[in-house]
């Protein structure tokens, strides 16, 4: 039943952030708390699938709004005790809000966020990025532009985050799977540049 609130609330987000995001996030948020067995699996999995619930970028609602529909829907269902700590992590968890909250003390925060980070990265990751960009309608590429003010291109976005995220894991069990990751994003950018600045082979 959770289920079916999470996909009713997450119509109209881009498909880069749609109920299969929540599945990839809900079955690596698994495995890290199974190799670091930090927390309840059930919280574990309640906070994996409501993690983007209260999205502000979609739906049109802002914050707050999301975050008391969670609540609501919580003490609706007899989850009025792991409320808070659920709520918690969903209001922390974004990259740009992580950045603020630099002690990450909660482990569930620790373990969703990580889950959260891991489906950015690598070949899905990749995927996600450029559909999040058509949806916006982002140029792919300026030249000129990889770092720092990448302006909008989502190959600047690789710059502004995604090659950032494999150090800002929070458990091992996350920076291993980071670690590889990342290598398929620095692959991609070496062929996409190669492709891009195509140059006839002198032999
Ligand atoms: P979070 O809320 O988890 O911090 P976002 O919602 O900002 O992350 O991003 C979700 C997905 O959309 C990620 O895969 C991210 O890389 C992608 N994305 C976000 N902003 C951009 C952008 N400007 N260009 C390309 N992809 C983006
Ligand atoms: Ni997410």
């Amino acid at each position: 039943m959770t289920e079916e609130f999470v996909r009713q609330n997450m119509k109209g987000y881009d498909s880069g952030h749609d109920w299969w995001h929540i599945e990839r996030v809900r079955r690596l948020a698994k495995h890290i708390n199974e190799k670091e067995a930090l927390a309840d699996p059930f919280i574990v999995d309640i906070t994996a699938l409501l993690h983007d619930t209260a999205d502000s970028k979609f739906a049109g609602r802002n914050g707050e709004q999301g975050y008391s529909l969670i609540a609501d829907y919580m003490d609706s269902c007899e989850m009025s005790e792991i409320k808070a700590p659920v709520l918690n992590v969903i209001r922390n968890i974004s990259f740009s809000s992580g950045e603020k909250y630099t002690i990450l003390n909660d482990p569930l925060l620790c373990m969703v966020q990580d889950a959260d980070r891991l489906d950015a990265i690598g070949a899905i990751g990749i995927a996600r990025a450029f559909n999040y960009g058509g949806f916006r309608n982002n140029p792919i590429y300026l030249p000129g532009k990889e770092s720092e003010n990448s302006g909008k291109s989502t190959i600047g976005h690789f710059y502004d985050k995604l090659l950032k995220l494999k150090d800002l894991m929070n458990t091992s069990t996350g920076r291993i799977i980071a670690e590889e990751r990342h290598k398929i994003l620095e692959k991609f950018l070496e062929q996409f540049y190669s492709e891009w600045y195509f140059v006839k082979d002198k032999r």
